[in-house]
């Protein structure tokens, strides 16, 4: 069976909590409206089981955990169960389960599913990104026409004004801009070129690992806002684009932060 054939597999089978419409259990974690269900949790304990499973000996990183393994040798996954978790309580339908794969420190493939649209999007290093089995790219919209989405950073108090404010900055130079609440299906859209750029402030390793290959596999540019290289075990600022748009989107938002 193909790498992608089990990735499918695997994360088709994981969401099927997400597929029924049962009660959930709502819990607070740390951080302004930080919420986790009781599907989060079910979604990651079958993501680790079947992938510890296909991937004998691979280690861990998932969301809903309390302590969080640091890549190092071998093959990592890096996980969120469900990507989007308010929208999950709101019954909103739009949340993914995501998870990258780091070997020796290097970003090989990864895997994002829409239980909602049965899309499932995969790439791998090197060998494309692709929607169902379709090969994907980005767009090549300049800035002017662009769409771009954001992240609000919710958790983060400290960085809600600086979110608004680059928002705003960008509003009169672009198109439009756009707010999913899911930073994985904001990184399919760039790679499907139903968005041109995206970006959040301060994102998790699980929220961006797996959608960054695929935005790098479909010709788009994925880094931190001025941070460095970015880390697949780390909280980190975030910024994905078409190569027409990144430029200018670095350059806007580094210039906002001052
Ligand atoms: C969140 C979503 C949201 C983004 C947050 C993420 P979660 O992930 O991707 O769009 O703004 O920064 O943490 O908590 O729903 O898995
Ligand atoms: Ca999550």
């Amino acid at each position: 069976m193909s790498l992608s054939q089990t990735m499918h597999d695997i994360l088709f089978e994981a969401a099927e909590p997400m597929r029924s419409r049962h009660r959930i259990q709502v819990d607070e974690k740390a951080g302004h409206a930080n919420f986790v269900t009781s599907d989060d949790r079910a979604v990651q304990e079958s993501l680790y089981t079947l992938l510890a499973k296909a991937f004998p000996g691979a280690r861990m990183l998932g969301e809903e955990e309390d302590t969080h393994v640091r890549i190092g040798e071998g093959l990592t996954f890096v996980i969120d169960p469900i990507d989007g978790t308010m929208n999950y309580i709101r019954r909103r339908e739009a949340s993914m389960i995501s998870v990258g794969a780091v070997q020796d420190g290097i970003l090989s493939f990864g895997a994002i599913y829409d239980p909602y649209k049965n899309s499932f999007y995969f790439a791998k290093k090197g060998k494309g990104a692709f929607c169902n089995g379709e090969a994907i790219h980005v767009s090549d919209y300049p800035p002017e026409k662009a769409l771009v989405g954001f992240g609000t950073s919710p958790y983060n108090t400290p960085l809600h004004a600086l979110s608004c404010r680059t928002a705003e900055a960008l509003l009169s130079q672009i198109a439009d801009l756009r707010r999913l609440g899911t930073a994985a299906m904001e990184l399919c859209d760039v790679a499907c070129g139903r968005a041109d750029g995206y970006f959040e402030w301060i994102l998790q390793p699980w929220d961006f690992c797996a959608g960054t290959l695929l935005v790098q596999e479909a010709g788009g540019r994925c880094g931190t806002i001025g941070d460095g290289p970015l880390p697949f075990d780390l909280p980190s600022s975030f910024l994905a684009a078409n190569e027409k748009c990144y430029d200018f989107l670095l350059e806007t938002l580094l210039r906002v932060k001052g």
